[in-house]
């Protein structure tokens, strides 16, 4: 079994982002520059917004975190992304999610310009994903397909099984995996809360994403052995020993479900460092192509 380390993964591509943003302002380019919308103060989303606004700092990005009580209304919440959308300095808008029930994510996300859509969840972003156009790929999906290219995994012909159907991870992870690329051509079975067979079919899984949000849901009895796992789920669950109550587990039951497999991604320091380079490369991206469309 090998561990698929989304730490040492993404400390290697993000020397590679901090080159090019080095050549690319030798070049006469800008700094690249995200600006980030955090709203409430759910305690999960700073979390993963810090890490973003480091993450920029370290790479020579500029960052702009803006924060808003959980009262600013929909309307509001519009007009602040329509003014980054407007603002010449900022190539990256990223809205963490989930907002407050009383905003529509649809509507914000269609808000922000396709331009400067790093987080590629615009419908004109998915829409380009599922042709096969260029466009920014939903962050999560593509630091999946950039760990698997890493360590050369060949998913050719594979039959890879998705769990859970979100539409910033389920959904289009199955579009990447299967996509005539490479990594891709795999063929692809999306599980979700009302799949009937789920462990059956998980069982015939040359290839698990898991991807539903539920702590120890992908178990032992569900893994062919040598198949790959990779764990999206970060759960906080209690655990008395730990300083803090808590500790992060992933959806799957990682020490009976680790013997088992050919590759798998831990939890912490699998995906989730990950996702904050595909989030990173895409605002590179979001740079390059402002500069050159003016
Ligand atoms: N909430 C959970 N994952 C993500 C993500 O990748 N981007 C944003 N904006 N919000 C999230």
């Amino acid at each position: 079994m090998q561990i698929l380390d989304g730490t040492l993964v993404s400390a290697h591509i993000k020397e590679q982002i901090k080159q090019d943003v080095i050549d690319w302002q030798a070049a006469g380019g800008k700094k690249p520059h995200l600006a980030a919308i955090l709203v409430g103060n759910n305690p999960a989303s700073e979390a993963y917004v810090g890490s973003k606004v480091k993450s920029c700092e370290s790479l020579g990005f500029d960052s702009t975190l803006l924060r808003f009580g959980p009262e600013i209304t929909e309307q509001e919440l519009v007009d602040e992304v329509n003014k980054l959308n407007a603002d010449d300095a900022v190539d990256g808008i990223l809205v963490q999610l989930p907002l407050p029930r009383h905003i529509s994510s649809d509507l914000i996300i269609n808000t922000i310009s396709p331009e400067k859509d790093v987080d590629g969840f615009h419908p004109i972003s998915q829409g380009k994903m599922m042709l096969g156009q260029p466009t920014f790929l939903p962050a999560t999906p593509y630091g999946i397909m950039l760990l698997l290219e890493h360590y050369g995994i060949n998913i050719d012909g594979m039959h890879c099984v998705v769990i859970g159907r979100s539409n910033i991870v389920g959904t289009p992870m199955t579009i990447l995996l299967s996509r005539n690329t490479n990594p891709g051509n795999a063929t692809v079975t999306l599980c979700h809360s009302r799949t009937k067979n789920l462990k059956e079919l998980a069982l015939q899984a040359d290839l698990i994403v898991a991807a539903i949000g539920k702590p120890f849901f992908v178990t032992a009895d569900m893994v062919k052995p040598g198949a790959i796992v990779i764990d999206v789920g970060i759960n906080r669950i209690d655990d008395a020993t730990k300083k803090s109550g808590s500790r992060l587990v992933g959806d799957v039951d990682y020490d009976n479900v680790a013997p088992l497999c050919s590759y798998i991604t831990p939890v912490p320091k699998g995906v989730g460092p990950m996702t904050i380079c595909g989030l990173m490369k895409n605002t590179l991206q979001a740079a390059k192509q402002k500069a050159v469309k003016g």
